[in-house]
């Protein structure tokens, strides 16, 4: 059955997309009646919202529609097309604010088609919060991946500015959306952008760019500070490299801080994973760009939480190198020597990124942290094991935490399963040459990864093994292809919530 109806299309609008911008912004606009391309939003049992909105002739044929049991209705008027829409719950019959986000994503194709560059949105029956998450899915999935097309404009979609509007909108709650999306795509660019134009020092470039424009701190530790500090995971994943690594510091502490010590998040930033002398198959290596998912999570979320002012400490921590392959590199079966002291025998040179993060969990102990959070494209054993659809987890921060996290999850649709880490996988990284070995026995391998990351904390620790849900190969919803940011919503909606009063 079909569910959309057209009245009859229009082509007027004209197409005008910076090439800056690849995605839609979200502004508040102070005006009451729709104007210009609008979109109508209203829900089942609140259509009559519509008489004011509609003249007869369009509200005649809605009704008609809605016998048919139609969700959209779209009318050409003279100062722009009108979409009527309304929501409904997908699974359930109540209206999820994951189902206002997906119908965003439904649109946008539509308003790609009449190339419509500008549209409000209009409330006729819903709530703020459903407006936004409608707004929210409409504007993440008009993201675009296209600065290497040698003309972008040509590829570009047309739509680059949703207005929100009426008595049930704050003005600060679409500034404070409109800085969460663009810290998602910040992440989504940082995934997709190719190894070619991203290594190590080109990423901690970006972090610096990044924090100047969001008001965050930076401070960048090079190959040098890294030597001295004895970072000796880091140092071994990058000897086979060319480029040096960098250890990037981020910090976001404001006057307002709630917490006595920070929180800190530590993201994966394998700028390109060959596996080293373990060398991954070609399809393995094919999205290997993707291994500083992490860090692009981390960075996105200490980017809204400064662009919002969210009164809470926390820092960043990003260690940042490719994982390459030349007669210098590290080799199956040394040992090294970490941050920690910890001596490791590195069985196989493709788990790296519990290397490079067991240092920066070992710089983290300097901050004593209420709470650490790493984030990693770890294993492939958490694809197997959930797919794309959620992060595989598992810690030892306290069980109300946990299900602070999980909740946050829920709301954003990044959701969380937690995984034990029962002392008898710990076992498997038993070295006969050294204190740890950094591969357990092939089964459970995202719980032998994480057993070997609590190895190297003394505080309360999460970590996600975010490899399933931050990388598709084709557009799930709003989620668009490849990179898809997976951990900034989910964060900033944890750490608003760390920091709310009621806390
Ligand atoms: N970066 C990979 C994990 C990964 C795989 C991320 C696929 C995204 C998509 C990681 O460094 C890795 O290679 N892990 C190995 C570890 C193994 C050698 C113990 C894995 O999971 O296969
Ligand atoms: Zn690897
Ligand atoms: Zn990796």
């Amino acid at each position: 059955m079909a569910t959309f109806a057209f009245l009859f299309p229009s082509s007027k609008a004209k197409l005008r997309i910076p090439t800056t911008v690849n995605y839609a912004s979200i502004r508040y606009r102070l005006s009451e009646a729709p104007d210009g391309h609008t979109i109508l939003l209203t829900s089942k049992d609140q259509t009559g919202r519509l008489e004011a909105l509609l003249s007869d002739a369009e509200l005649s044929f809605f009704r008609q529609m809605q016998e048919k049991d139609l969700r959209q209705v779209c009318f050409p008027r003279s100062e722009g097309m009108v979409w009527v829409r309304i929501l409904q719950g997908v699974e359930e019959p109540a209206l999820s604010l994951e189902d206002a986000r997906l119908a965003g994503a439904e649109l946008l194709p539509q308003l790609n088609t009449y190339k419509i560059d500008e549209v409000s949105i209009h409330n006729a029956g819903l709530s703020a919060e459903q407006l936004l998450a409608f707004t929210e899915g409409l504007a993440l999935s008009s993201y675009q991946f296209i600065r290497h097309f040698s003309e972008p404009d040509k590829k570009a979609g047309s739509l680059h500015t949703i207005y929100l509007s009426g008595p049930e909108i704050q003005p600060e709650a679409v500034a404070e959306l409109d800085n969460l999306v663009d810290a998602v795509c910040t992440a989504r660019d940082l995934v997709n952008e190719p190894h070619g134009f991203l290594n190590a020092v080109q990423l901690a470039d970006a972090v610096k760019t990044i924090g100047q424009a969001s008001g965050f701190s930076v401070e960048i530790l090079g190959k040098e500070k890294i030597e001295t500090l004895k970072m000796g995971g880091l140092l071994a994943v990058n000897k086979a490299s060319t480029v040096p690594p960098r250890f990037c510091v981020l910090e976001w502490q404001p006057a307002s801080a709630k917490n006595a010590k920070p929180i800190v998040l530590i993201g994966k930033g394998v700028v390109y994973d060959t596996g080293g002398l373990s060398l991954k198959t070609p399809e393995g290596m094919e999205y290997m760009k993707c291994d500083m998912a992490g860090a692009a999570s981390v960075i996105g979320a200490l980017s809204a939480a400064a662009r919002n002012q969210l009164p809470i400490h926390v820092v960043g921590l990003i260690p940042a190198t490719d994982n390459a392959v030349n007669d210098a590199a590290l080799s199956p079966g040394d040992v090294i020597r970490m941050y920690s002291g910890t001596t490791v025998e590195v069985v196989n040179t493709d788990a790296e990124g519990r290397l490079i993060l067991a240092d920066a969990l070992h710089y983290a102990k300097k901050y004593e942290p209420e709470l650490a959070i790493d984030l990693a494209t770890l294993t492939g054993a958490a694809i197997r094991a959930l797919g794309n659809q959620a992060i595989c987890y598992m810690g030892t921060a306290p069980a109300t935490t946990k299900k602070a996290l999980e909740e946050s999850g829920r709301c954003t649709y990044e959701r969380l399963v937690e995984l034990p880490l029962w002392r008898e996988y710990g076992e498997e990284l038993k070295s006969n040459i050294a204190d740890l070995k950094n591969l357990g026995t092939g089964n459970a391998g995202m719980i032998t990864a994480g057993k070997f990351l609590e190895h190297f904390t003394n505080y309360p620790w999460l970590h996600l093994d975010i490899a399933g849900p931050a990388y598709l190969r084709s557009a799930n919803g709003y989620r668009t292809r490849e990179g898809t940011g997976v951990g900034v919503r989910l964060l900033y909606h944890f750490l608003k919530n760390y920091a709310s009063p009621e806390n």
